[in-house]
């Protein structure tokens, strides 16, 4: 993609496609182009061989006209043979060249979509979590899907059809002004009716199509979220809500749809008349031209079959363009997003970060997802290689952020956050992954076996660094006891385990995958029983003994193990110290601590 185009960013895209913005669709075009740009010999080829198929093909009924000018009024019927043997010739000739230049065509359409298919997937691999938070899942899954497939159609038929149909079009008209300019500007009456409907239809058939295929994406992306969300609607009898919901999507969908087939239709059969009176107008016309001797009755034949072929093309246009119109809107749609730039950007040239060590900056951070709402406000903090640290706060005051700054899963607004002693901005995404693995506060688990979930589907892990990194993090015992161990087949989102056995898997999963880095636990342990925390503070006592860490906790049990902790409020750090200092201190974090403590009941 050319640089100088207008780049994207992902709350633009949300608001271009929720129709409250509007942008130019420059995209379409350059993105067609760049994809279609290796094949440029194989395309050279196809339109050769359109033109000679359009231009034979306007060769046809001037043979008849000579046909029955010649032999036929002269009624020298053996003189037909060799008119009747080079009909038969061209014919054939046009049938194997379509044949060849469709089956190219398709090729180039399937190899085409297949590198626009792959650059999708990977361009919204690229993207950064803010993109994620404002893109419906629906959303993306109809761009891999249904607009993928309208837009294989243009590729791969539709484009050439109507390509084919402009030539023949163009061809016809030419060989109607050369044979009788008269007679041709007699046929020619309707055609400015014709056109004038064409672009009055494409218009609203457009804008119906894209308002359809906006449906469709809302309509996928309402049945996901109502099907992820399924335990809540089942658990508050909102099953008549979700279906009106449903409902009304539905409905609109139907109601875009008859629209358009409306459109077509009444398009259709408007074109449909003007052919049949373009055609007796020729009739009229040539007849009193063969009577008035400014014709011949070849040519009043011969225009007969071109005023069809005129038509015929403009009417297969008309059947076409509503697919078109669709493709054109689908491709348009995929071309935006493969214009959204992440605005967590690669750096162009990434730091060195051999040697660094695995110590974590603040430097006057502010930083907010939406701009007005800081999360992070000033926070100033320095964790040297080695420390660990605790963050406790209330709901909201911003630790999962702070998780997410370290692992630049966002950009700060103002100053810096630095790893190793360099501004994470000028680290490579895969080096800063190496350095930082956060556990995540709601891990994922994927489709595929418990070995398979800790080692990410990297089979060159064996057997016995999974079992080790799954004792480490206690998770070993749990999937022992299951029939299959560490076969067990997961369910989508790992919906067979328990929420505390997904965090135990998260943990092994990162201790097996980055076993240097520094660690962030974000309420790693939050939904696992005091037992198992306590054993899994065995295990990761040896785990992060001497490694950076940041351990995110509402339950102060869980920290008592680190060397500072850090209370957060509203985005600031208002107290810090050891477990003794800030009980001490009888500020908030004694107040918690107290509070947890009689809550329990449990000494600590
Ligand atoms: N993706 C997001 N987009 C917009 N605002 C967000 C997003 N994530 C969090 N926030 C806001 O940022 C603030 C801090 O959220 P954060 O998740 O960091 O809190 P937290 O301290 O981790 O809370 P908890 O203890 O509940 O996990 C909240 O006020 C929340 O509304
Ligand atoms: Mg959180």
């Amino acid at each position: 993609m050319s640089t100088t185009q207008q780049r994207l960013d992902a709350r633009t895209l949300a608001a271009v496609e929720a129709g409250e913005k509007k942008i130019s669709d420059r995209y379409l075009f350059s993105m067609l182009g760049q994809f279609l740009k290796p094949y440029r010999i194989q395309l050279g080829i196809v339109a050769i061989g359109l033109f000679i198929v359009s231009g034979l093909s306007t060769l046809l009924p001037y043979l008849v006209q000579v046909a029955v000018d010649g032999p036929i009024t002269a009624g020298d019927l053996s003189g037909l043979i060799p008119l009747g043997v080079l009909y038969f010739v061209v014919i054939v000739f046009i049938f194997v060249l379509r044949f060849g230049y469709i089956y190219l065509l398709q090729t180039v359409g399937q190899n085409t979509l297949y590198d626009l298919r792959a650059r999708l997937f990977q361009h919204i691999m690229r993207q950064d979590m803010r993109f994620f938070n404002v893109t419906p899942v629906g959303q993306l899954v109809a761009r891999m899907s249904n607009d993928i497939d309208a837009l294989t159609e243009l590729v791969s038929t539709s484009f050439v059809m109507v390509v084919g149909n402009l030539v023949t079009l163009v061809g016809v008209i030419f060989a109607m002004l050369a044979i009788n300019p008269r007679l041709a500007l007699i046929s020619f009456i309707t055609l400015p009716v014709m056109i004038g409907a064409t672009l009055f239809f494409r218009k609203r058939i457009r804008a119906a199509s894209s308002k359809y295929h906006k449906l469709v994406a809302e309509k996928l992306a309402y049945v996901n979220e109502q099907l992820s969300g399924m335990l809540i609607v089942q658990l508050f009898g909102r099953q008549s809500v979700s279906r009106a919901g449903f409902d009304e999507k539905n409905n609109a969908y139907r109601d875009v749809h008859t629209l358009l087939r409306n459109d077509y239709t009444l398009y259709a059969s408007a074109l449909q008349i003007l052919s049949t009176i373009g055609v007796a107008i020729v009739l009229y016309g040539g007849s009193e031209g063969v009577l008035a001797q400014w014709a011949t009755l070849g040519m009043l034949i011969a225009f007969v079959e071109y005023t069809r072929r005129m038509f015929e093309p403009i009417q297969n246009l008309s059947e076409q363009i509503a697919q078109v119109q669709t493709a054109l809107s689908a491709g348009e749609r995929i071309a935006r997003m493969l214009n959204v730039e992440p605005e967590v950007a690669e750096a162009a040239q990434p730091v060195d970060i051999r040697g660094a060590s695995l110590s974590v900056e603040f430097d006057h951070v502010n930083f907010s997802y939406d701009e007005g709402h800081p999360v992070i406000r000033d926070l100033v903090l320095s964790i040297p290689a080695g420390e660990r640290v605790a963050v406790v706060g209330a709901t909201g005051a911003g630790k999962t952020s702070l998780a997410g700054l370290v692992g630049r899963f966002y950009d700060v607004d103002s100053g810096a956050v630095r790893v190793g002693g360099h501004d994470v901005r000028q680290i490579a995404a895969d080096d800063l992954r190496a350095m930082v693995t956060i556990v995540p506060q709601n891990p994922y688990c994927f489709t595929g076996t418990i070995a398979e979930n800790i080692a990410l589907f990297d089979r060159s892990i064996p057997p016995d660094r999974i079992i080790a990194a799954a004792r480490s993090a206690c998770a070993h015992r749990f999937i022992e006891r299951l029939p299959d161990g560490y076969a067990t087949n997961l369910l989508p989102g790992g919906a067979n385990l328990s929420q505390g056995q997904r965090q135990l898997i998260a943990l092994a999963r990162a201790l097996l995958h980055h076993p240097q880095s520094i660690l962030v636990l974000d309420e790693a342990t939050s939904s696992i029983d005091t037992d198992t925390e306590e054993a899994i503070q065995d295990g990761l006592r040896e785990v992060l003994r001497g490694r950076t860490s940041i351990v995110i906790a509402h339950r102060l049990s869980t920290i008592r193990e680190v060397d500072r902790i850090l209370v957060m409020r509203l985005g600031q750090v208002i107290e810090e110290g050891s477990h003794d200092h800030l009980l001490a201190q009888g500020g908030m974090y004694a107040q918690l601590y107290k509070r947890q403590f009689v809550e329990t009941e449990e000494p600590l």
